[in-house]
């Protein structure tokens, strides 16, 4: 089964390929490069895995590549000039299609640089994390952190293309494939609470990776990802919808230190404080806030943040997030399942009684 979907933001369009073998299928990579000349960016571990099979797919091509170490910490401004260093060695022009292959880091970094090479060349994502295929290759945010926080240097850089293999999700750590699942129950959470009801009766199936319902998910994921990114291309609006779990999970995974917890298990516990608050708002009902944790458990996520994390530790933390505004922070919450709002007027001590529930998150 191979799908696809369109982004349409009003002035740019690309597909969104999803199935299964995609690597191999030569016609449909060389629709997406309009001269002879391709750099791949991707990093050391990916490339062992899957580098000759994207290679092979691009016969004829004039191929350089680039290959980054593995991991967050090389998301910075240092190895973007060392990516366009080795597009001037090599002689790129602004006819070069960049090819990122990878998770959500080579795709943030390569996305970016493709964005100031030469002012802009073209760049296709290829996706191998859940999180990526789901998230970050999607919606042509860019972005590398700074020492004084994460993604503070970006653009918004639409790809040509985006090709989603899900074969590629086999070798994937399964720590990882659980923190895409999470941006899953993300989706769902904001704007499909039927597709919620369908990831949990298919959580086994999800789980063990069974080819066809996961390349059902990861589509009807995208329908939504592309959908909220059509209607708002750079986060003016509705876009801001996608950070439900985000002001809290933030919060945790800076005060635990980057890399402890990662992103997709963050953003669980999260969405679980954010299902709390919403329903200790009178927003969301209990029975609903039950739900989504009971999920959230389903797929091997955590559901509460670590007990040594203090509610004052943490909400100091999330008054810092720069998703907080000048009128305070900014939270995303249920109204219903499926149904997402923006909350800037969260009255201190019932967000107190969210962060200081512990375990009994969502208990009523
Ligand atoms: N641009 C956006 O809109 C957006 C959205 C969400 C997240 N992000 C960014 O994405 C990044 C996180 O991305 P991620 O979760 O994909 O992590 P990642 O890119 O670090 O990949 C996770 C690990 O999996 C390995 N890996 C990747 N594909 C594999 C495969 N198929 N088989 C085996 N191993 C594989 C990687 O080498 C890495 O060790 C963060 O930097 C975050 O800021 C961006």
């Amino acid at each position: 089964m191979n799908s696809c979907l369109r982004v349409d933001t009003g002035h740019v369009s690309y597909p969104i390929h999803i199935g299964s073998a995609l690597l191999q299928q030569p016609q449909l990579i060389a629709t997406y490069i309009q001269h002879s000349a391709v750099f791949v960016v991707s990093n050391l571990a990916i490339a062992e895995l899957y580098l000759d099979r994207l290679k092979s797919a691009l016969d004829g091509f004039v191929i350089d590549e680039f290959l980054i170490g593995d991991g967050e910490h090389y998301k910075t401004i240092q190895t973007v000039e060392d990516i366009v260093g080795a597009m001037l060695a090599s002689g790129q022009t602004r006819e070069t299609t960049v090819i990122a292959l990878g998770g959500g880091v080579v795709g943030d970094i390569a996305g970016f640089a493709a964005a100031v090479y030469q002012r802009g060349v073209k760049v296709i994502q290829i996706p191998t994390t859940l999180l990526a295929q789901v998230d970050s290759s999607v919606g042509g945010k860019t972005a590398v952190n700074h020492t004084l926080g994460k993604n503070m240097m970006g653009a918004f850089h639409q790809p040509s293309a985006v090709l989603i293999d899900v074969d590629v999700l086999n070798s994937l750590p399964r720590r990882e494939l659980r923190a895409g699942l999470a941006e899953v129950i993300k989706h769902g959470a904001l704007a499909d609470a039927d597709y919620l009801s369908w990831l949990k009766t298919n959580a086994k199936e999800l789980l063990s990776l069974h080819k066809n319902t996961i390349t059902e998910m990861v589509l009807r994921s995208c329908e939504i990802k592309s959908r909220v990114v059509s209607e708002d291309e750079k986060e003016a609006g509705v876009r801001a919808l996608l950070n439900l779990g985000h002001t809290f999970g933030h919060a945790i995974e800076t005060l635990s230190g980057y890399g402890v917890w990662l992103h997709g298990e963050a953003v669980a516990v999260g969405m679980v404080m954010a299902a709390d608050l919403s329903a200790r708002l009178g927003k969301l009902t209990w029975e609903d806030a039950r739900y989504l944790k009971s999920l959230v458990e389903a797929f091997e996520l955590p559901s509460s943040p670590p007990g040594n994390l203090t509610p004052e530790q943490l909400l100091v933390a999330m008054a810092r997030d720069k998703k907080a505004t000048a009128k305070g922070i900014r939270f995303v919450l249920l109204n219903a399942l499926g149904d997402a709002c923006l909350e800037e007027d969260v009255p201190v001590e019932i967000l107190r009684r969210t962060l200081q529930a512990g375990e009994t998150l969502c208990c009523g």
